[in-house]
């Protein structure tokens, strides 16, 4: 089972299991990370289970749709490296994989 790491907004690190299969947001709010609202449940239409992707495994992401890409251009604070959580996927690939929750829009 992959090991992610999840920096919350004091930044602070904890090591969580990510079950494949289930989104990275799942991960996140599942292990009580109560500052990701993820409000949508994952629909992609909220934008709030916003985070800041490691770049070392940007190539191991599913790329992004039209619709995710949309939602961060919402935010105010997006950069190179913003996804949104519920859209990614859980593989064995993310192993060792650093997320770091978005600061408040
Ligand atoms: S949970 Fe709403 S866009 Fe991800």
């Amino acid at each position: 089972m992959p090991t992610i790491t999840v920096i919350d907004r004091s930044g602070a690190a904890r090591d969580v299991e990510a079950k494949s299969g289930m989104s990275v947001m799942e991960i996140i709010r599942d292990n009580g990370f109560d500052e990701l609202l993820a409000l949508c449940g994952g629909c992609c239409s909220c934008a709030t289970c916003h985070v800041h992707i490691d770049p070392a495994f940007a190539d191991k992401l599913p790329k992004m749709g039209e619709d995710e890409n949309d939602l961060l251009d919402s935010t105010d604070t997006r950069d190179a490296n913003s996804r949104l959580s519920c859209q990614i996927p859980v593989t064995d690939a993310m192993d060792g994989l650093t997320v770091t929750i978005a600061a408040e829009d």
